[in-house]
């Protein structure tokens, strides 16, 4: 049998999770993190995705790290939610996706009207104050300003800017989980909770060599779930997939979903 209609008889039994990564937003403009073009390439992760590194950035490099910060915020401020977003979003509403355990930080899962997403390594536009916890989101208006500021920026206003002060005399900082950092335990709980629950894995877009994201498959198969991976390449995770569709999110997912017949729809639509 033709490997989507294998697939789309796991979809139709719902209870489905799903695990995400940087390439299911590849094609809404935001390059992944690593492969060619990746932003590993252009930022190194040794200087840019760990406290020291960044300190010393800030100290030694501020122009280098303000064109940081802004490629970052500027690529998710244009990025809109594509197809695959969507029809994961709409999967939920059908009733056959439970949640999205997603490893991004861009909130498109979010736009896309997704509402149950654990987000594994945080949001880039939340931010947490590091001494009382409490927490803003930069919503559009903000965003927009947060942006144009930085544009013109000294180091002093980019740390104000980036790393601004709480009214308990903390500090703020984007609520994103940097290397060397552990997970939000809440987030990661509920995630293992989720999948106890579940039939189904599906892996999208991820490379699946970043722990402990990655190690969520490992505890699916352990417990005998189907493991559907969509990815244009073969993963450091293939080798546990029942399936692996070697295609774009945006060109699997919709082809995957246009197969789910009438009668399964109506099943699943309440
Ligand atoms: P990676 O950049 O490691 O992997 C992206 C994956 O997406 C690769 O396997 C690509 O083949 C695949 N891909 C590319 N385009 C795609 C498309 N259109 N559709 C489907 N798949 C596509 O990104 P992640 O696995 O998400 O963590 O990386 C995990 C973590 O590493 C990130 O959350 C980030 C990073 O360091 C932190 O910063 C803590």
């Amino acid at each position: 049998m033709n490997i989507i209609l294998k697939v789309r008889e796991t979809l139709e039994k719902g209870n489905i999770v799903a695990l995400t990564g940087a390439g299911i937003s590849e094609e809404s403009g935001i390059p992944t993190f690593r492969g060619k073009g990746g932003i590993w390439e252009k930022f190194s992760p040794e200087i840019y995705a760990n406290i020291p590194g960044l300190i010393g950035a800030f100290l030694f490099m501020p122009s280098r790290i303000r064109d940081f910060i802004l490629e970052f915020y500027l690529t998710i401020h244009n990025a809109h939610p594509n197809k695959a977003h969507y029809i994961l979003a709409k999967m939920e509403q059908r009733g056959i996706l439970n949640c999205i355990i997603t490893q991004n930080v861009d909130n498109l899962h979010q736009q896309a009207g997704s509402e149950n997403v654990i987000e594994l390594h945080g949001n880039m536009l939340k931010f947490r104050c590091t001494k009382c916890e409490k927490k803003y989101t930069l919503r559009e208006k903000r965003l927009e300003e947060f942006i144009y500021r930085l544009k013109s920026a000294s180091r002093r206003e980019i740390i104000r800017l980036f790393l601004p002060k709480c009214e308990c005399g903390g500090r703020y900082r984007p609520d994103v989980v940097l290397f060397g950092e552990f997970l939000p335990q809440d987030e990661l709980n509920r995630a293992y909770m989720e999948l106890e629950k579940t039939n189904s894995l599906l892996l999208i877009g991820t490379s699946g060599v970043v722990y402990p994201a990655a190690s969520l498959p490992y505890f699916a198969k352990e417990r005998g779930m189907t493991i559907i991976e969509i990815n244009p390449y073969h993963t450091a995770l293939s080798h546990l997939a029942d399936y692996t569709i070697l295609k774009k999110a945006t060109e699997a997912l919709p082809e995957i979903f246009e197969h789910f017949n009438e009668q399964s729809q109506k099943k699943f639509r309440n």
